[in-house]
């Protein structure tokens, strides 16, 4: 049995005016017809024991009508587990773990970022194969992409020895958003790969492993489960247990820990399996124009939109004319009540306005 698991979280502040609070990134269809979130569980569609397992969806509980009805739209009613407030991945994922344990099962768990694109189906789908094998024995399972450019938003995984015939390595060291200098030294270094975000492991190994880490964040995260309830799909935690819950990501909580310098004693094996999938995080709007499909000038247009002497330009339209003139490497997108002009390699920083926005009012 394999239990699909998607974290939804994040507000994606990084692809502000589209995403908002009110209606965060993966909610967003932004290529095609599904939203980020209804991709990602179609994407198992073909990979048995992990499509017929109704899904857990681990989210905010103001998200909980939307997430619902996209579960409806594509057929996969499952559980909706509602966090009152964000407490990053380890917590989502330590609720994620004792709601799969609740049936008295042991599932293999298979953790997906709700924000992530994978182009590469068949290359994606023999990756979850062979590490739902492996975690069964009770390894942590990465997936490494081959990094080309030193990102300082991922997490890095050195690849060690060899675990099995067929590309699994040891993860030897696993450094988590390092800084630039140190990211361009992996890159050169050669066996660095980016940690995906996704992750492969069983309930119990996942909490095991918790309990030599951060104890503090599974008794909190325990009491809150415990003192929480649930009606039909919707399981909610107890919100003052959960408020009161370190928050911490499932990396720095964890997987910093399993090798090198930091290492932890008892501690399960991590394993990373190299993956060539067409893999990206939609963290920015840079993210976006790199995947969606461009006209013969590199432009990628969605809405009334006219390009002209124009180039390398992401322009998104959501009703009025917009209409662009020698301009390159530019985002425009243009919403009711807020239009976004950036530079794509400053799209990083769209989050500063968004701040700014909070902050202001
Ligand atoms: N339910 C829930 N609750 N989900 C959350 C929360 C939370 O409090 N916080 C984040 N998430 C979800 C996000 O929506 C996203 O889908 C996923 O968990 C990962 O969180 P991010 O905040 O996007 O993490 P990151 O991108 O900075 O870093 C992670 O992903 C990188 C690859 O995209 C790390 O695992 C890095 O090591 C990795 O390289
Ligand atoms: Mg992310």
């Amino acid at each position: 049995l394999i239990q699909p698991v998607v974290l939804s979280g994040g507000s994606g502040t990084r692809l502000w005016p589209l995403s908002r609070e009110k209606y965060p990134k993966q909610l967003l269809a932004l290529m095609g017809e599904d939203s980020l979130l209804q991709a990602t569980l179609r994407r198992f569609n073909g990979v048995s024991g992990a499509d017929s397992a109704p899904p857990l969806v681990v989210c905010n509980d103001e998200y909980r009508f939307v997430v619902a009805e996209q579960l409806r739209l594509i057929g996969r009613l499952g559980r909706i587990v509602l966090e009152p407030v964000g407490r990053n991945t380890a917590p989502a994922l330590t609720l994620a773990a004792l709601a799969a344990q609740s049936g008295g099962e042991d599932p293999v768990l298979l953790i997906m970022p709700a924000d992530h694109v994978v182009t590469q189906l068949a290359a994606f789908q023999e990756g979850v194969r062979h590490a739902a094998r492996l975690a069964q024995d009770g390894a942590i399972v990465t997936f490494g992409i081959t990094p080309d450019r030193p990102e300082t938003g991922y997490g890095y995984i050195q690849a060690g020895a060899a675990v099995d015939e067929d590309g699994a390595r040891a993860i030897a060291r696993f450094v988590e958003k390092p800084d630039r200098a140190t990211a361009e030294g992996y890159l050169q270094a050669g066996d660095y790969l980016w940690n995906s975000g996704l992750f492969v492991l069983r309930a119990s190994v996942w909490l095991k492993a918790l309990a030599l880490c951060r104890p503090d964040i599974l008794e909190a995260c325990e009491a809150a489960w415990k003192g929480g309830a649930s009606d039909l799909s919707f399981w909610r935690v107890n919100a003052e247990a959960f408020a009161a819950c370190p928050s911490d990501s499932i990396d720095y909580a964890v997987m910093e820990r399993l090798a090198g310098a930091q290492s932890v004693a008892g501690l399960p094996r991590g394993v990373v399996l190299p993956l060539s999938a067409g893999w990206s995080d939609v963290g920015a709007w840079d993210a976006l124009w790199q995947i969606l499909p461009k006209d013969a000038d590199g432009n990628v247009v969605q809405g009334r939109t006219l390009m002209q002497d124009s180039s390398n330009t992401l322009a998104l339209s959501s009703g009025r004319l917009l209409a662009c003139v020698g301009v390159q490497g530019l985002v425009v997108v243009e919403t009711p009540d807020a239009v976004l002009v950036a530079d794509q390699r400053h799209t990083q920083d769209v989050k500063k306005i968004v701040d700014r926005l909070k902050r202001d009012g």
